[in-house]
């Protein structure tokens, strides 16, 4: 018997029960609870440029349509037809004035408006409100440097309130050039047999495996293998992590802006970046410039990479298996060779093919192998790196940081994951967060004295 949901995690001591990651029931609660009431990643602008133009992704398991409207908007809607539940457009991307179910020809408009039935007279009596069949809107939208995100929720805070320290983070990397960043075109999708929650973890809070899982990969990428020989590459490259409501960034310090860009194997890409530090610089402090490299997550399920220029989601599809879809984002307003040195980076490193993508989602289907076995399901995992030791105001970054070799990242996601799961209003879990950080506080002045 699975036990309560709020007994599945204790963010406190550090306990992860297996069972998040397998059972169906739990799985269930999370599609409602979890990504029913969340911000989740609907496209980015560049992917939707003109009026009509529209695309197709998930909300959770939910298929909706984003859609850039007449007035340049952009509106998303459940693509589930009204009349049987078709899906309304089928296909991936393109532009249109309408949808039309392929079933039986109902069609709706851009914003989703039901604008057509056929045989309506005949078929319908003309008694049909069609007003009052249109697709279910998404309520909420908020675009932010050219991402847009969307909720069910009411209840969920503003977008840039639910973002909170994160925006340092995502700004560091989406907000740096005047024109912003773009996504090459094409999706690359692929199916990994694994929980959505390891990899939306992995990507907020885990530098530890990189020196390990990674080793190969490591060594082969860079242009001289000897440079890690003998050495750790997390001690070359002190960082920190940051951790807060959910979301989770951890990041290398470079002691110079063009540090990231010598991984590229790209003297163009090294020499515009360079060329432009001054733009960059008007836009994002110093330091924001100077944490590369980094693995970051927007709670629940939309992550990114700093140095190889990835970002993805984690769609999930069951309690053992995602959909990633991932894309590589380059700056607007870069040349044609640059943007293809930041593409030949992510194909090379973070792709289906990718060096360092293969060994992750290695582990992450080994685990959920393991987990196949009822004593391995009923156990506990330890979530305890860096437990008391997170600090505040270092260095001047926003929120609560710590080493890098922390896990203090993943524990404020599966603990937002479990406030959440609990059904507590966004309301509470704030007076809770707030009531955390007065015993942060006090833990940190007792550990000081
Ligand atoms: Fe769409 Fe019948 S299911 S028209
Ligand atoms: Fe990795």
């Amino acid at each position: 018997m699975t036990p309560p949901v709020n007994e599945l995690v204790d963010a406190d001591r550090g306990y992860i029960n297996p069972l998040v990651f397998t059972d169906q029931g739990v799985y269930e609660q999370e599609l409602e609870q979890v990504f029913g009431r969340s911000w989740l990643f609907l496209a980015h602008g560049s992917q939707v440029p003109k009026r009509g133009d529209f695309i197709q992704t998930y909300m959770g398991e939910d298929p909706v349509l984003v859609v850039r409207q007449k007035d340049g908007s952009v509106k998303a809607f459940l693509n589930q037809c009204r009349h049987r539940g078709m899906r309304i457009c089928r296909s991936d991307q393109g532009t249109s004035r309408t949808f039309t179910c392929s079933y039986h020809g109902w069609a709706y408009d851009l914003e989703g408006n039901l604008v057509n039935v056929p045989q309506e007279e005949r078929a319908y009596r003309n008694e049909i409100d069609k007003s009052k069949w249109g697709a279910l809107k998404v309520p909420r939208i908020a675009e932010y440097k050219g991402f847009y995100f969307g909720t069910w929720s009411a209840d969920v805070p503003e977008f840039e309130d639910y973002l909170g320290d994160m925006a340092y983070y995502f700004d560091a990397v989406f907000g740096r050039w005047d024109n912003g960043v773009e996504l090459v075109e094409g999706t690359s999708k692929w199916v990994i047999d694994c929980n959505w929650k390891f990899a939306s973890e992995q990507f907020a809070s885990d530098m530890y495996h990189a020196e390990v899982s990674h080793a190969s990969a490591l060594i082969a990428l860079h242009e001289d293998p000897a440079f890690w020989a003998g050495t750790s590459h997390q001690t070359l490259m002190p960082g920190r992590q940051f951790g807060g409501n959910g979301h989770g960034s951890g990041s290398f310090w470079a002691d110079s802006i063009g540090f990231s860009e010598s991984m590229y194997n790209s003297p163009a890409l090294s020499e515009w970046v360079t060329a432009n530090a001054d733009e960059a610089l008007r836009n994002v402090s110093e330091q924001q410039l100077l944490k590369v490299a980094g693995h970051n997550t927007i709670f629940p399920n939309f992550s990114w990479l700093a140095g190889p220029a990835t970002m993805r989601v984690w769609h999930p599809r069951g309690p053992g298996q995602i959909e990633v879809w991932a894309w590589t984002y380059v700056p607007k307003d870069a040349p044609d060779e640059v943007k293809a040195a930041y593409r030949r980076m992510t194909q090379r490193t973070f792709s289906p093919a990718g060096s360092f993508e293969t060994d992750d989602g290695e582990n992450w289907t080994e685990i959920q192998q393991v987990l196949r076995g009822w004593k391995a399901r009923n156990n506990t995992f330890n979530a305890q790196m860096g437990l008391g030791h997170d600090e505040r105001d270092v260095h001047g970054l926003p929120g609560r940081t710590s080493d890098a070799l922390s896990e203090s990242a993943a524990r404020g996601f599966y603990q937002r994951w479990s406030d959440l799961m609990a059904g507590l209003s966004w309301s509470d879990i704030a007076e809770l967060d707030a009531a955390r950080q007065a015993k942060e506080a006090l833990h940190q002045e007792v550990q000081e004295a």
